[in-house]
This record gives structure tokens, C-alpha cells and sequence, in this order.
């Protein structure tokens, strides 16, 4: 489904997309000569996101959801195949990637700096974040003696801070108690609301009706579900 807004907009959706991929491929090379094997992940994978899309990204356990969200940030360069970002990208890998000695306020402030953010506009995302997600009472606690679902916070709370306007997360709330999941929707629901597109890759298939469109992955490539 297209998404609110955008329904009169006569534009394709190709050029109204804020992240496009088309003919991704990437195959694992893994061991050693005489042992070498290679592994086909992804083979041709096309997808787009429009503005104010919220789109859930499925597939079995080593189907390649991960491969391919790390291609599209750019954190993994694939074989073929061409990406197309438009506008700020934020990105929660599935393994959480944080400084063990950092807290939490600190990791916002470092993060801050790299996005360019201003100390007051950075305070201020902060704030509601921590707010929003639950979790300020963390703030000054350094991250190898967060719980694993406060860590998952942290990890959302870090891609969110610049307002971006693609956000793409790898399993964001395995970690959380239901009341945080239900929060972490809530955020969703008001990024749609604001323009933003949200990539989510996921497992809970009872939630489809909570995304606007799902793709699956499967064989190397995306189909629509
Ligand atoms: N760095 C790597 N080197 C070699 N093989 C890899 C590497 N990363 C992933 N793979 C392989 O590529 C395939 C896809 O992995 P990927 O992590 O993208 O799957 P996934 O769909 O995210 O799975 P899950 O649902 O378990 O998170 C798997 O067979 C995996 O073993
Ligand atoms: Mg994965």
C-alpha cells in the first residue's frame, strides 16, 4: 500500500523513493583453498521505499535480511547492483555496536557530534528519547553493565537521534518487554506520520497489519508478501 500523503502523488514510485536497490548481489566466500566455499546470499534484489512507509522485511534465518540492510546503509559493499539514499540514514544493526566503557548520556553526545547535531538539538533528542524508550534512569550507566533489552533501547535510541529520514533496524525490539514494544510502534507510527520511511526487519508475522507493505526475502531475492 502507498503510503498516506503520497496517494495523488503522480511522480513514479521510483523517483519518489528516499532509498531504492536494484540487482543486488553478494556472495560469502568462506574458508580456505581446497575448502573454499561460496556462499550465494542475495541474487538481484530490487526494493524501494517511499516517504511515510513503514516496511517490514522477512525471511527465514539466513535468508540474508541482515546481508542486504548493511549493503543498503553501506556498511557492506555488494557484488552488483546500485543503492540510492536520499536524506539522512539512521541504521540499528542486529548486534547492537557500542563502546563497552561509554554510558549511555556519553554514546548520545559522541553520536551527536558525528551526526553534526548542535549540543542543544542533541540534549534535546536526548531527552525524549530517553523519555520515549524508558530508559533514563541509565544514563549515566556504562553499556557492559546495561540488560540486554536496555542495550536494544540504546541501540534504536542512537540510529533515532538525527531524525532521520530513513530508518533502518535489524530485529529492533527482540530485547523488549511488551510495554517498551508497544512504545517502540508508537515511535513508528508518528515517523510515518512526519514523512519518515521505516524498514524493519522482523520475525513477528502476527504484526503484519502494523507495516504498510511487507517484502520476504527468499532464494536471493525480494518478492512482496
Ligand atoms: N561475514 C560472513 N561471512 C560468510 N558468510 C556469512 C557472513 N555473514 C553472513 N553469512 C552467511 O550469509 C547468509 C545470510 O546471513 P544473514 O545474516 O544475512 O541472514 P539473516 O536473514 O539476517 O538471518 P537471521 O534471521 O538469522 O538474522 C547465512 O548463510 C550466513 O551464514
Ligand atoms: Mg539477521
Amino acid at each position: 500500500m502507498a503510503a498516506v500523503g503520497a496517494r495523488h502523488d503522480d511522480t513514479p514510485p521510483g523517483d519518489r523513493a528516499v532509498l531504492a536497490a536494484a540487482g543486488i548481489e553478494k556472495t560469502y566466500r568462506r574458508g580456505v583453498w581446497p575448502a573454499r566455499r561460496w556462499v550465494r546470499v542475495l541474487q538481484g534484489v530490487d526494493l524501494a521505499l517511499a516517504p511515510g512507509e513503514v516496511v517490514g522485511l522477512v525471511g527465514e534465518n539466513g535468508s540474508g535480511k541482515s546481508t542486504l540492510m548493511k549493503v543498503l546503509v553501506g556498511a557492506l559493499s555488494a557484488d552488483a547492483g546500485t543503492v540510492t539514499r536520499r536524506g539522512r540514514l539512521g541504521y540499528c544493526p542486529q548486534e547492537p555496536v557500542v563502546y563497552e566503557r561509554l554510558t549511555c548520556d556519553e554514546h548520545f553526545e559522541l553520536f551527536g557530534h558525528a551526526y553534526g547535531l548542535t549540543d542543544q538539538a542533541e540534549r534535546r533528542a536526548r531527552r525524549e528519547l530517553y523519555e520515549a524508550l524508558g530508559f533514563e534512569r541509565y544514563a549515566a550507566t556504562r553499556t557492559d553493565r546495561l540488560s540486554g533489552g536496555t542495550l536494544s533501547k540504546l541501540n534504536l535510541g542512537l540510529a533515532l537521534l538525527a531524525d532521520p529520514e530513513v530508518l533502518l533496524l535489524d530485529e529492533p525490539y527482540a530485547g523488549f518487554d511488551f510495554d517498551t514494544y508497544l512504545r517502540f510502534w508508537e515511535l513508528v507510527g508518528e515517523r510515518r506520520q512526519a514523512g519518515r520511511s521505516v524498514l524493519i526487519i522482523s520475525h513477528f508475522v502476527t504484526d503484519e497489519e502494523r507495516f504498510d507493505r511487507i517484502i520476504e526475502l527468499r532464494d536471493g531475492r525480494a518478492v512482496p508478501r
